[in-house]
This record gives C-alpha cells, sequence and structure tokens, in this order.
C-alpha cells in the first residue's frame, strides 16, 4: 500500500470519477470532495467522498486541517463552452476564483503538488496541425481563458516556491469505465459522443451537425478523442513526477489523429446498432475545423503510453456508462 494522499476535487464528474478509481488501482489513498452540482455521488467507487464547495473557505480550512495530503488533484470546474460566453461571471467565480480558494488553502497547509484540468480551450484557433505546448495561448471563449488564467496564476506560485503543478491540457475527453462500474450520471451532457449515445435512449434520437462546410474531407470538425483511461494514466504519472520531486510542468494530452463529427457518429451507430435521425445544421459559433494535439513531450518526459486510438473501442466504454 502506498502512504500517499491524494485529494481529487471534482471527483465526483466524469473524469474524476474515473481518475479517483485509477489512482486507488495503483494503491493510493484519495479523498473525493465535490459539491454534486455536476457530479454524482455514485460515481465515487473508491476512497472517501465528502461533499463540499470550493467557495467555502472555511469548509477548506477544515479539510486540510483534519487531512494531511501529499498532492491535490483539481477536475472542479465547469466546461461548457457557449455556457461561459452567456455567463461568465458563473465561469470566473467557479474555475478562477474558488481555485484560487483551494490553491490558498494548500499553501496554508504547506500542500505543494497540485494538478489541474487545464484544455486545448486556451489555445484559440488552431496555427498549425498538430498543437504542442508552445503553441500561442489565445483563448476565444470565457471558458478558455478562465483555464489560461489558472495557468498563469500557477506559473506565479511556482515562481514564488509556493507550490509545484502540472497542467493537463485534455482535447476531447471521452470514452467511459471500460468495466462498466462508473456510470455516466452527469446532469447536462454537452458534448458530442455522449448527447448521440444519450439521445439513441430517447424517443427522438435526432443529432444535429453543427456545420458540413469546413475545409475537411468530409465538411465536419474533426477532434482528438482521447479515452479517460488514458487522461487518468497521465493524471498519475504527472503527479508521480511532482512527487518525487519534478518541476512544474504541463502537457497536451490527446492521441494524435482525428476523427469528423460524421465519422463519430457513424461509429456510435455501429457500435450500438441503433440509428441516429441525423440533422445538418449551421456552424456553432467558435468551432475550429480541426483540434488535434501533439502530446510528444508528456510520451517522451512521463513516459505517457495512451493505449485507445480505435473511436469505436473508445464508444463502446462511453455506451457501458449508458447501460
Ligand atoms: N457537435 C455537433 N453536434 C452536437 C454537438 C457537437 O456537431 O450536438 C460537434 C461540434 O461542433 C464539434 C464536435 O462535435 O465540432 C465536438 O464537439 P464537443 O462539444 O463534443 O467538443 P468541443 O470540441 O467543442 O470541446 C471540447 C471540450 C471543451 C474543450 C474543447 C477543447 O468539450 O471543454 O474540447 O478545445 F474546451
Amino acid at each position: 500500500m502506498r502512504a500517499e494522499n491524494i485529494l481529487i476535487v471534482g471527483g465526483a464528474g466524469y473524469i474524476g470519477s474515473y481518475v479517483n478509481k485509477e489512482l486507488n488501482r495503483a494503491g493510493y489513498k484519495t479523498i473525493v470532495v465535490d459539491n454534486l452540482s455536476r457530479g454524482d455521488e455514485r460515481t465515487v467507487v473508491a476512497g472517501t467522498f465528502i461533499e463540499g464547495d470550493l467557495a467555502d473557505k472555511e469548509f477548506l480550512n477544515r479539510l486540510f486541517t483534519e487531512h494531511t495530503f501529499d498532492a491535490v488533484i483539481h477536475l472542479a470546474a465547469f466546461l461548457d463552452v457557449g455556457e461561459s460566453v452567456r455567463e461568465p461571471a458563473k465561469y470566473y467565480q467557479n474555475n478562477v476564483a474558488n481555485t484560487l480558494n483551494l490553491l490558498n488553502a494548500m499553501v496554508a497547509h504547506q500542500v505543494k503538488n497540485f494538478i489541474f484540468s487545464s484544455s486545448a480551450a486556451i489555445f484559440g484557433n488552431p496555427q498549425q496541425d498538430a498543437i504542442n505546448e508552445d503553441h500561442p495561448k489565445a483563448p476565444i471563449n470565457p471558458y478558455g481563458r478562465t483555464k489560461l488564467m489558472v495557468e498563469e496564476i500557477l506559473s506565479d506560485y511556482d515562481r514564488s516556491d509556493a507550490l509545484r503543478s502540472s497542467c493537463l491540457r485534455y482535447f476531447n475527453a471521452a470514452g467511459g469505465d471500460p468495466e462498466g462500474e462508473i456510470k455516466n450520471h452527469t446532469k447536462k451532457q454537452s458534448n458530442l459522443i455522449p448527447l448521440a449515445l444519450e439521445k439513441l435512449l430517447t424517443e427522438d434520437p435526432t443529432i444535429t451537425v453543427f456545420g458540413n462546410d469546413y475545409d475537411t474531407p468530409d465538411g465536419t470538425c474533426i477532434r482528438d478523442y482521447i479515452h479517460i483511461h488514458d487522461l487518468a494514466t497521465a493524471h498519475r504519472l504527472a503527479m508521480e513526477n511532482l512527487l518525487s520531486g519534478g518541476p512544474s510542468t504541463r502537457y497536451n494530452l490527446g492521441i494524435g489523429r482525428g476523427f469528423s463529427v460524421k465519422e463519430v457518429l457513424d461509429a456510435v451507430e455501429k457500435v450500438t446498432g441503433k440509428t441516429l435521425n441525423i440533422i445538418e445544421g449551421p456552424r456553432r459559433e467558435g468551432d475550429p475545423p480541426r483540434l488535434i494535439a501533439d502530446a510528444t513531450l508528456a510520451r517522451k518526459e512521463l513516459g505517457w503510453k495512451p493505449i485507445y486510438d480505435d473511436l469505436e473501442v473508445i464508444i463502446a466504454d462511453a455506451w457501458k456508462g449508458f447501460n
């Protein structure tokens, strides 16, 4: 049994719940904190669950007084790009101000290692085909700006020796628990794959393709879909790097190949054996045509080896969460 205690904030959410399962499998002791605004306690299949909110500084002080943590993994943020445009205050409050509360509680209690869920949204419109860590950061929506702001805050905390961090910039998180143990209890689906799967369970399985006139082979947007298992492995490796005294890092996490919206919807039908009612609609504002990661650095520095590159397997694992 490993000695390390890990705090996972947002550990009842889609990605956090699987990170929690994986860390327990690797022998870590975890405490999951989640306010359940988007997450669900049923997804916390290992470790200890505590309901709590990062806006509540007294709660945070109690949490860090009563427990000793070796590292904190923070996945508690709002992530709907469209909503962030309509309600920016909500995003700056939760994703930035509440994160500061967490960081300051860590500093006050001398917890030094922080893993942050960042996003490809910090890059804005891609200037090249495969996006590496040096790509210019120019987010085009409040959601992306909140993630970049926290990355910048973390750089300053690092420079002042307050704490070290690893920022993990997810491309399109997808898939599900391969064992089917963690179910999808997400309260508001907004991403393509879960949205399509959820629709298949309703009377009206209609899904709209947002734009079919992009400069891509089939005219629809291309994304780099990364299985949450591979994301979880990256979290563990990035954390272990910090725990063993490594410096602050940032990594782009994707598989490095893309699938179009049409390819995804075809694969959804093939995997489930069900038929979607696919409507071709207008473009959605702010969608870059292609978004593909160059994750060479994570492979090189962390020894990260993503194992899921088959879209149908990724969708099949996501489907297990709905059944
Ligand atoms: N799409 C549709 N119809 C739908 C939903 C999505 O055609 O009903 C399309 C989108 O237009 C896009 C693709 O499917 O081309 C993927 O869309 P998602 O909403 O699943 O994901 P995004 O690529 O927009 O965003 C994801 C994360 C964000 C993150 C971003 C990184 O959800 O949190 O990747 O750039 F910011």
